[in-house]
């Protein structure tokens, strides 16, 4: 979702006739998306802070801003502690840039971290018309209500928010218009979207992907993240019926203790998400799943961390994403007896082996079928290009005659360390 921000705010500023850089000595403004889930990321905005002012010696005009989650949980506190910043911008506020910057030149400093009524997409309408890359995100809905005893997500993001329908598919469509023919639906818990058609009608995730199934030139659909409680029988379906619905899905459930899951107030048990990955295999048996996992929590004993790990063996992921507990301001957990550090990251050590071993000899299996490549660049050898299976894996073919953006099927002919090597059928 960050990765959508920027380019709003990015195409926010364009408007004022800023362009995009690589080069923070080029740059008027640099603008640091942020990211408020654990401490590690957090801290890192300030390191990067202290690296960044000293640009502001050779440039005096070069602001400074903090976007993102860190800007709306810290706000002001970011200005004390590095006093170089000259703007902090919430995560709902963003739209609202171009005055903040224009605030800013006149040697202001601004700070926003409002939840404004008026609707940021809509402000930012207007986005530019160039060519896209052939993967885009599209975030469908914002917020989170589930207050899980470790996330800071319903603090920084705030409330559930799903946009109307007709905005999503006009955006589609105009994505798609310029070269884009993949398109992943966001939300911090994108499965529990509840928006509303233009005929006043209610819609969930499900109903939105088969409108968007209609749109011409789009041929991939994912979605991210979503919680295990909100995959309704008509979403798993989907996975079975739609065809350009991608088969890959990312349901984190954090432990396979249903006593740590009963603590960090996720309201479904180990079995409950099993049995539900059952279902989604059965309507669709050859998905890709990937997971998120939490070691550490409060209370975890090596018994509760086992169950974990039997979790992920009985699953088998084919990514997974794990980290260690990090508490966090204001969330309930981080007020709990703490595992001790050294026991965390063994347990992450442990854990990651799994999933590597696991991701590794998926990526294996592939070798020898036939899977569609959406093609979205140059590989970094010579002539070789570079695209996504359907189940998310990177694919390199060599002396490649295919244009970015084109689809095609590639049998696998090696698995590499995060790549499959592949030759056009
Ligand atoms: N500590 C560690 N990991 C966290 N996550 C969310 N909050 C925390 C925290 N306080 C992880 C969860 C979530 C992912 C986006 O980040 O696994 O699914
Ligand atoms: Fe955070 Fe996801 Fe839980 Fe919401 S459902 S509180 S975003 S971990």
């Amino acid at each position: 979702m960050n990765v959508y921000d920027s380019e709003r705010m990015a195409e926010a500023l364009g408007s004022e006739g800023y362009i995009e850089t690589t080069k923070p000595d080029d740059a008027d403004m640099i603008l640091l998306n942020t990211c408020h889930i654990r401490e590690k990321a957090a801290e890192k905005v300030y390191s990067e802070l202290g690296r960044l002012k000293s640009f502001k010696a050779s440039n005096p005009d070069l602001k400074i801003g903090v976007a993102g989650c860190v800007a709306q949980a810290e706000g002001a506190e970011i200005m004390r502690r590095q006093p170089a910043v000259d703007l902090v911008v919430g995560p709902q506020s963003y739209h609202r840039l171009p005055d903040m910057e224009a605030k800013t030149r006149k040697g202001k400093k601004v700070l926003d971290t409002e939840f404004p009524e008026e609707d940021k997409f809509e402000k930012l309408k207007s986005r530019p018309k160039g060519r896209r890359a052939p993967a885009a995100f599209l975030t469908v809905q914002e917020g989170c209500d589930k207050f899980c005893a470790f996330c800071v997500v319903p603090y920084t993001r705030g409330a559930e928010v799903s946009r109307p329908v007709q905005r999503i598919i006009d955006e589609a469509r105009d994505l798609v218009e310029r070269g884009v023919r993949e398109i992943t639906l966001l939300g911090q818990n994108v499965n529990a979207y509840h928006g509303t058609g233009s005929d006043g009608s209610d819609y969930t995730l499900a109903k939105l992907i088969w409108d968007l199934d209609k749109v011409d030139g789009l041929e991939r659909i994912r979605f991210t993240t979503s919680h295990p409680n909100d995959m309704t029988d008509e979403l798993i379906e989907a996975h079975g019926s739609c065809s350009k619905l991608m088969p890959y899905l990312h349901l984190p459930v954090q432990s396979g203790s249903d006593k740590i899951l009963k603590r960090m107030n996720r309201s479904h048990t180990s079995d409950s998400y099993l049995k539900l990955i059952e279902r989604i295999r059965r309507a669709r048996p050859d998905i890709l799943m990937s997971g998120d996992f939490i070691v550490g929590f409060p209370e975890e004993t090596e018994e509760d961390f086992q169950a974990t790990l039997d979790l992920i063996e009985e699953v088998n992921y084919g990514y997974a994403y794990s980290f260690k507990y990090s508490p966090r301001p204001g969330t309930p957990a981080a007020e709990r007896q703490q595992v001790e550090i050294a026991q965390a990251n063994d347990r992450l050590q442990r854990l990651q082996s799994l999933v590597t071993h696991q991701q590794k000899e998926i990526q294996e299996s592939m070798v020898g079928s036939t899977v569609k490549v959406l093609f979205e660049k140059p590989g970094r050898e010579l002539g070789q290009m570079m695209g996504k299976s359907e189940y998310l894996h990177a694919v390199h073919v060599a002396d490649a005659q295919i244009a970015v953006g084109e689809i095609a099927e590639v049998k696998i002919v090696e698995a590499r360390t995060n790549s499959l090597a592949g030759v056009f059928v």
